[in-house]
């Protein structure tokens, strides 16, 4: 076993005693039947609504398993993992079904999908990874983890690590935008928070990485349509995350819905078990995505249901995730015929089970009812949540410097849109366990922070936009956004513009309602929904200095704005303590300091555009590709701005030449010229100039978070190894290290100017 497999396999293992686990394994396997083995295998939704819920949920227009048919397969010992309980008094009562009512007394894992927060919710995932802040994010999700452990949850469908070059797919949110090494960085980071020292540790839950893979490049945008990406696409961009959430030793992996390249992902052998397990030694098990099991049919790939869990256990799928009427149901017919090997299944349930002993569940498989009330009321978990959402804003334009603002010139301010005060869309979507009473909206967080002092007067103004199309998540209670009875909208809209109007400073308050984003959330057009852009031009056109925050998960087109709004902050959907954070951030107790993780277009016909294309015919009109607007984006990938003031000199590298497996240490001079403390995100990027294959104008390679107090500075080092420079090249179908110049720019966006050159010579 090679030394980074035998460390995955410590992490992963965490305090158990790893020892005993093959026998405890070999002994419960001899006494399934093969009912029980496939059983295992299968995880089911249990759901019970929230008061307000109209229908039983499901995926699609699937209705879900009904729970007395759950609750009955529990009996029969066929059960081998729930999902979406997180009463901790149900799960007990579930978990004492599976282990008093059968013989075996096999406890289940539960899992869900604690994206960005159990109780606490923390700024959604792109927004954490626009904090840059590897530190934040492993602490977020090991708080998540802990509230999630305390209510009886063993394992997340997080991190999600997909790429995601196309904002037209709604679950750009779940991610951490287009480039792959914020992405790795940022997937290791979630996965050290989300399992701490490994898989045993008590108060932690599994990772599973998802979905596996290039599921972001969906085409179109559209999410679940089919994807088709070459493999150097795949190696060098969309893996990249995977393996580094594998090699941080995430216990889990979730399978995509899509086609790859003509072959469904949840049955695709060449991902499932020679890349993921063969090439990366994953150790843990794999679970495939709601019904996809079953989906291998709708795809036109599996001849019926029991051809798709024959087929998707021999690629490597180990646990069927099935909203109702699991196809895994029908693996003991599979096994009869010989469709299925008893090797490849028994791995399946044997990993499944290795998952459970580890985790403990066989010693202690209940939870302590009230120590979880205790662990979700946490008075620390909100002040993690709320310094993230300060590390994660990003200031996109602050003309004459508006911003910060001082509350001691102020009398009033005017808080304009529907978003400024709504406690659900604050939150963003993909959470389910959130309490709406302790969330902090902008206009609260405004309200407690200026208390008496400066007036702040609030005003919907136009009615809240609704989807064309229903968004699968309104059927959960209060997901889907209503205007307050009576709304009278001409009337709201001209009372926003006069309290603009009689105001010091307007905060418009404006982007994308929550269920308009994320699953199922893809969207032809980046245009601000509903009247928003006609309210935040009425508003500026009061002359009122006019603060845009934009509540978001995706870019959206902003051209105007940018031009015509003095100052711009992206506050993503910030979480519990969102409209905190927020009221720190416009009064300067904090500075911004996030750097977005993708590049922003102009408008939609831009997409898909990256900062790390490849330079062709006619660079010069790189900006010019299109005759009716800049091909450019209307902010770069990496870029944020400060309240400080941020210069970079003496950029060095230590050696002007290199052997293919040399390394070179970078050095910079990283200055606050201004006089505030403010944290800056210094970013390296390297370009290789020739080589067996052409490779991108820059791509991200080393990216480091410092704060400087006013008027103080430091040497900023990094280190480039051949991991950072090596390739898959299509001409070679490997991998290389190819002999050439290489460029490096170092600064505080994709368009950083300060450069040097080392070189590559042959060995
Ligand atoms: C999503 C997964 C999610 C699962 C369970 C699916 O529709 O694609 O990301 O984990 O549902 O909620």
């Amino acid at each position: 076993m090679s030394e980074r497999l035998r460390r995955t396999e410590q992490r992963v293992s965490g305090g158990n005693d790893l020892d005993r686990i093959p026998a405890r394994v070999d002994e419960l396997m001899s006494q399934m039947t093969p009912s029980e083995k496939a059983g295992q295998l299968t995880q089911y939704f249990y759901f019970r609504l929230r008061a307000g819920a109209s229908a039983e949920p499901g995926a699609g227009t699937d209705q879900g398993a009904r729970p007395h048919l759950v609750e009955e397969a529990l009996g029969r010992g066929e059960v081998g993992s729930l999902l979406f309980v997180t009463d901790p008094a149900e799960i007990n009562r579930l978990q004492r079904l599976a282990v008093a009512g059968h013989r075996l007394g096999i406890p289940l894992m539960f899992g869900f999908d604690v994206i960005h927060g159990l109780r606490t919710i923390f700024p959604v995932p792109i927004a954490m990874a626009a904090s840059w802040d590897l530190e934040t994010i492993e602490r977020g999700q090991a708080v998540a983890a802990r509230e999630a452990r305390a209510v009886g949850i063993h394992w997340a469908f997080a991190p999600n690590v997909d790429i995601a070059r196309d904002p037209r797919w709604g679950r750009i949110v779940e991610g951490a935008g287009e480039d792959p090494f914020l992405g790795a960085a940022v997937a290791a980071a979630q996965v050290r928070g989300f399992q701490g020292t490994g898989v045993g540790q008590g108060d932690r839950i599994i990772a599973g990485a998802k979905h596996f893979a290039g599921y972001g490049a969906a085409l179109g945008g559209r999410d679940y349509d089919e994807v088709n990406l070459s493999e150097a696409e795949l190696r060098n961009a969309y893996l990249l995350p995977f393996q580094a959430a594998v090699e941080a030793g995430a216990g889990n992996v979730m399978t995509a819905y899509m086609d790859l390249n003509g072959v469904p992902a949840s049955a695709n052998r060449w991902l499932l078990t020679e890349i993921l397990r063969e090439e990366w030694g994953f150790g843990g098990f794999v679970v495939s995505d709601a019904n996809a099991v079953r989906n291998l049919v709708t795809h036109g790939f599996a001849a019926d249901v029991t051809d798709a869990g024959a087929r998707a256990v021999a690629a490597g799928v180990d646990m069927e995730m099935a909203i109702s009427d699991p196809a895994y149901a029908h693996l003991p017919e599979a096994l009869a015929t010989g469709a299925v090997s008893e090797t490849a299944l028994d791995a399946g349930v044997r990993r499944i089970l290795e998952a459970k002993l580890r985790l403990g569940l066989f010693d202690d498989p209940y939870v302590d009812e009230d120590g979880a009330r205790q662990v979700l009321a946490d008075p620390e978990h909100r002040e993690v949540a709320r310094a993230a959402a300060e590390r994660s804003a990003v200031l996109l334009r602050n003309e004459g410097f508006l911003l910060p603002l001082d509350a001691g010139r102020l009398t009033s301010l005017a808080v304009v849109g529907p978003l400024a005060h709504s406690r659900r869309d604050t939150l963003g979507p993909w959470v389910f366990d959130f309490d709406l009473d302790e969330t902090v909206t902008v206009v609260d967080g405004l309200r407690r922070k200026l208390a008496e002092r400066v007036r702040v007067d609030y005003a919907p103004g136009i009615r809240v936009a609704q989807r064309v199309f229903p968004s699968m998540f309104d059927m959960f209670g209060g997901n889907r956004p209503e205007d307050p009875e009576g709304f009278d909208e001409e009337a709201e809209f001209r009372r926003a513009v006069s309290i603009a109007r009689a105001a010091d400073i307007a905060v418009v308050v404006a982007g994308e309602w929550q269920n308009m984003i994320g699953e199922g959330a893809s969207r032809s057009s980046l245009e601000l929904p509903g009247r928003q852009l006609e309210l935040l031009q009425a508003v500026a056109g009061t002359g009122t200095p006019t603060v845009l925050l934009v509540m978001n998960g995706r870019p959206l087109d902003l051209r105007w704005a940018a031009e015509n709004v003095p100052a711009i902050l992206d506050i993503w959907y910030p979480g519990t303590q969102g409209g905190a954070a927020v009221a720190n951030l416009l009064f300067g107790e904090v500075s911004p300091s996030g750097k977005l993780p993708f590049s922003w277009p102009r408008t939609v016909g831009q997409i898909p555009m990256i900062y790390s294309h490849t330079r062709s015919h006619d660079p010069q009109k790189q900006g010019q590709r299109y005759w009716d607007e800049p091909s450019t984006p209307l902010f770069p990938f990496g870029y944020g701005l400060s309240y400080g003031q941020f210069t970079y000199s003496d950029l060095t590298v230590d050696h002007p030449s290199i052997p293919p497996d040399g390394t070179v240490s970078v050095s910079v001079h990283v200055a606050n010229t201004s006089d505030r403390e403010a944290a800056e995100v210094v970013q390296l990027y390297l370009h290789q100039r020739h080589g067996s294959a052409s490779r991108p104008v820059r791509e991200l390679k080393g990216f480091q978070r410092v704060t400087l107090a006013a008027g103080t500075s430091q040497h900023v080092q990094f280190t480039l190894g051949p991991g950072h420079r090596r390739h898959w090249s299509t001409a070679e179908r490997n991998w290389v290290l190819d002999s050439s110049i290489f460029d490096i720019w170092v600064g505080g966006s994709s368009t950083a100017e300060l450069t040097a050159t080392f070189e590559v010579t042959p060995t």
